[in-house]
């Protein structure tokens, strides 16, 4: 079985011309998404995150603020800053760039924004919404994922899904979704005994631990739907995902490249949480 490739760009583009659309009807009745994105610190791959997110908010016709501290910031300036945001009427979503440098309280800091303008949906407040499956955000990786699941036809309800890697960004929120659909899940992380056990009885395996290639053909069952959440460096400079993509490929039915495949729906997913902040406040 040659997989079907689930493609992140062309869904993105789809998705997207949506939100403007909307963006745009919203600004003509006086309100602008706006999103205000906050790095602190100078690591590479935050700064390309930020980067795309700030971009994609200007393709859509939405607003937005990009807002850089030194990482050694005090972190009460960016505390003081994120008030300010909060009642900033141009500003419909917020989001702190993760990971923070060593001397913040990542928490605290999380707390500290406004839970109706949380669009990573990473707020206490928010989380616990959703985990009562009454989600007012929801995290924009695994709605993204969720989104791919809807887009591409495949049920999920009764199957057997496997999540690798527990982060409160991706494993745990995409647990929580998949289980929400009626799938059976099971969290994998890195203390897990017999890992092949659990990722080759998988109808939906979800690869988001981190470590390049490292799902490879022989833990994924013939059939399976495989999503790579992935984005590591190799020491060539190249991009590669969580799968072992070739072969894999030849075995699933459906697969998400890296890049192209997760990554740029986050992004889409973020703009769909800001957008939908907008439309909330002002219906
Ligand atoms: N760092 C890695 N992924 C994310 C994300 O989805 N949101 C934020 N704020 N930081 C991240």
């Amino acid at each position: 079985m040659t997989a079907k490739i689930l493609d992140g760009n062309l869904l993105a583009q789809k998705l997207r011309a949506d939100f403007k659309t909307r963006a745009e009807a919203l600004a003509a009745r006086g309100t602008r998404p706006g999103l205000a994105v906050i790095l602190v610190g100078e690591d590479a791959a935050s700064q390309v995150y930020v980067r795309n997110k700030v971009n994609a908010c200007a393709q859509a016709a939405f607003h937005s603020e990009k807002i850089v501290y030194p990482p050694d910031v005090e972190p009460r300036r960016v505390l003081a800053r994120i008030a300010e945001l909060n009642a900033d009427p141009q500003i419909h979503g917020i989001l702190v760039q993760l990971p923070l440098p060593g001397h913040f309280d990542s928490e605290a800091v999380l707390k500290a924004i406004a839970p109706e303008k949380d669009v990573d949906g990473f707020h206490a407040e928010n989380v616990g919404a959703l985990m009562q499956g009454n989600p007012r955000f929801i995290p924009c990786t695994p709605y993204g994922i969720m989104k791919f699941f809807a887009d591409a036809g495949i049920e999920l309800k009764g199957k057997e899904a496997v999540v690798l890697g527990r982060s409160n960004i991706v494993g745990k929120p995409m647990a929580m979704l998949l289980m929400q659909a009626s799938a059976t899940v099971t969290i994998c992380h890195s203390q897990t005994r017999d890992l092949l056990f659990h990722t080759r009885r998988a109808d939906i395996l979800v690869a988001a631990l981190g470590r390049a290639r490292f799902v490879t053909a022989e833990m994924v069952k013939p059939g399976a739907v495989v999503i790579d959440v992935g984005i590591n460096r190799l020491p060539d400079g190249k991009l590669c995902g969580d799968v072992d993509f070739g072969p894999v490929s030849e075995i699933a039915s459906a697969i998400t490249p890296v890049p192209g495949g997760v990554g740029p729906m986050t992004i889409t997913m973020l703009l769909a949480n800001t957008l939908e902040a907008a439309e909330r406040e002002v219906s």
